[in-house]
């Protein structure tokens, strides 16, 4: 806990916000809003909400007109959001922030409120009207309502009163300037939410009392900070606090306290906590795009380091070992004694698990499952005690996911977490698991952190197998085949870019695009797709080329673009079948080889050749020339590459 003021101009603060706004933009860009404090009508704040992304609001709040731009204030606070619509279309008046009808309460809200339909009734039955098609607009209106019948409460006691009366996973921050001028709440329950200070010294700061300056005349000003994601606070701070669930934070005159909920029942008598403090380790860097065009072509480009960043101090080239903090003797006792390991996740993280289930499948002798999260929620499927639930994740805070990893943590099951963000939900509610450290990624397509998520979990299950001295060839295999991953991983950038920028030229007028592999490489058919449709807007489809004659073979004809994973590994004769079926219907396969093939090279239309490494990784090296066709075919097509339509990096509603 900690007393100081801090004394900021309009600009500052809007500049803070805006930036910070600038680093969630990932996170959903149909609409952005700002609420700030008016330091020249204390009772009004200036609220500002546009359609379309973070640069259109801050044109806006620029031209907006009398702005008291220089005026300063103490204690100013500003809320603001980026929203992805769950509830209405994106829109100026579904944009947050909200506010209560004569903007007493203004909130900033990620999550879902479950409930908002009943509350809405009720509040409309009490003569509130509403403006907007959102949930969050009925948590504001709630909180007015609320202080209607109990004037006398305090802002913490409040938001504890509204969070017991809102469903749902939430991530809220409330302001008022008419009851709580100069305060601000935040709370969550199932969405990330972090809060940030920094304390700057100031000599001669005017206008302070004397009785708070400090003998020699320098005054300490913190700044808070929270926000969903660690990235906005990166610039600002490295010390933070992540919230827990239904903890409420209360800010008020440079004070910070946090509650829990739950350990305060009775609203009225509130007990405030100490939290342990966190700091956080981001490189500014890491936040721009440098050199490149896109966050999405850096990544891609970043991976040959990414894959090593994942590898550093935990695989011994020379010994032949591999370390995993996470992974002691008693965790890997337990996952080797374990009925079977489940694997959990979304999107690309899934497809990451599908890549290195073959691995999992010959080295260990468990069954290995693997389930899509938002499916396994809705069959509820049996998970026993003894059971090893891995959740893999980039954000860590994917909602699906955490649904899924509480359903088993309910069952009492071991919970293991592969994700990118330290202290994200995922990477704290589970009993352990490894850090992907391949850095932040910006762009909504997942790119490093899928090479990296395969890199951790083949980590991962070498050093489970390590007893086994059966498998020691096999391992040692693999292992020579990591330290040379970036190596490959380069060359592979260097040889594919070319060919790849010729090809998206060819397919830029393609209506749908099919990828086809089997084994290992069914994965990458996955992945590869989902790449390209979430880029391009085209339908593309992964399929196991062994269900070629299964049905999807009636989709062949001469338009429709077919590219085949042919490199070698134990299916290459498999490989060449699939390429002659599609041949024989006068399909235009593009082939992706790893060593020079004359039967796949008299099939193909086009080839584009990529480095060999062993089976068991080629998938890690194929998908990047899938990941630079999507990127070439988005920039050609005019698409957003970084911020894809519909999409947000961090799906924290289900
Ligand atoms: C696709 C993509 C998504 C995510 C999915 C899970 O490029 O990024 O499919 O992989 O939403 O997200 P995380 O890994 O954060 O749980």
């Amino acid at each position: 806990k900690a007393t100081y003021r801090s004394t900021r101009s309009t600009r500052e603060v809007l500049e803070i916000l805006l930036n910070g706004l600038q680093r969630l933009e990932y996170r959903g860009y149909d609409s952005a809003g700002i609420c700030i404090d008016n330091p020249v009508d204390s009772e009004t704040p200036i609220l500002i909400r546009e359609v379309g992304n973070v640069g259109a609001l801050r044109t806006k709040v620029y031209a907006t007109n009398n702005l008291p731009l220089d005026a300063t204030h103490d204690n100013i606070v500003g809320i603001a959001h980026t929203r992805w619509a769950t509830h209405g279309e994106p829109c100026e008046r579904n944009a947050h922030p909200h506010s209560s009808n004569k903007l007493e309460f203004s909130v900033v809200h990620n999550g879902i409120m479950t409930n908002y339909v009943e509350v809405k009734k009720f509040l409309q039955e009490q003569s509130y009207t509403f403006t907007s098609d959102t949930d969050t607009e009925v948590i504001a209106v709630l909180a007015e309502y609320l202080k209607s019948q109990r004037p006398d409460v305090s802002f913490t006691q409040l938001t504890m009163e509204v969070m017991e009366m809102i469903g749902g996973a939430y991530a809220l921050v409330l302001k008022s300037n008419k009851y709580y001028p100069g305060e601000l709440i935040a709370c969550k329950r199932g969405s990330p939410m972090i809060v940030g200070w920094r304390q700057l010294r100031h000599v001669d700061v005017v206008g302070v009392q004397d009785a708070e300056r400090s003998p020699r005349g320098v005054e300490l000003l913190t700044d808070f900070f929270i926000s969903s994601d660690s990235s906005a606070l990166a610039e600002h701070t490295s010390k933070v606090v992540y919230m827990d669930d239904d903890d409420v934070v209360h800010f008020h005159n440079g004070t910070a306290s946090f509650y829990n909920k739950q350990r305060n029942e009775d609203f009225q008598k509130l007990r405030a906590e100490a939290r342990e403090l966190n700091q956080l380790e981001i490189a500014v860097e890491s936040l721009s795009k440098g050199p490149y065009a896109h966050f999405m072509l850096k990544e891609i480009y970043e991976q040959s380091e990414s894959v090593m960043n994942s590898m550093r101090g935990r695989l011994n080239f020379q010994t032949k070992s591999v370390m995993l903090g996470g992974l002691s003797e008693e965790n890997v006792y337990t996952i080797n004694s374990s009925r079977r390991i489940l694997f959990i996740s979304c999107g690309t993280s899934l497809n990451a698990c599908l890549a290195v289930r073959p691995t999992f499948d010959e080295l260990l002798n468990l069954p290995i499952a693997m389930e899509n999260a938002s499916d396994f929620l809705d069959r509820q499927p049996h998970v026993f005690r003894d059971d090893v639930c891995v959740f893999v994740s980039q954000s860590g805070e994917t909602a699906d996911t955490l649904r899924a990893l509480e359903y088993c943590q309910k069952k009492g099951a071991t919970l293991v977490g592969f994700t990118n963000t330290v202290g994200s939900s995922i990477s704290r509610l589970t009993h352990f698991g490894s850090h992907l450290n391949c850095g932040v990624e910006v762009g909504v397509a997942s790119t490093k952190a899928f090479t990296s998520q395969i890199v951790v979990m083949m980590l991962a299950v070498l050093r489970l197998s390590d007893d086994s001295r059966r498998l020691a060839p096999r391992r040692h295999e693999i292992m020579d085949a990591l330290s040379r991953l970036s190596a490959d991983v380069a060359e592979c950038l260097r040889m594919v870019a070319p060919k790849v920028k010729a090809l998206a030229q060819r397919l830029l007028d393609a209506k749908s695009v099919l990828v086809l592999g089997r084994g290992y490489q069914f994965a990458s058919c996955l992945e590869a797709a989902l790449k390209i449709k979430e880029l391009t807007y085209v339908h593309t489809e992964g399929i196991n080329s062994g269900e070629l004659k299964h049905g999807p073979l009636a989709l062949i004809d001469e338009n429709i673009p077919v590219i085949i994973f042919c490199t070698k590994d134990a299916h290459i004769d498999r490989a060449r079948s699939a390429i002659q079926q599609v041949r024989a219907r006068k399909g235009k396969p593009i082939a992706i080889i790893s060593e020079r093939d004359e039967e796949v090279e008299a099939a193909a239309d086009d080839i584009i050749q990529v480095p060999q490494t062993v089976d068991c990784l080629q998938a890690l090296i194929n998908i990047i020339p899938m990941q630079m066709l999507a990127y070439e075919l988005a920039v050609l097509r005019g698409n957003n590459v970084d911020c894809p339509r519909n999409l947000a990096k961090s799906v924290t509603t289900q």
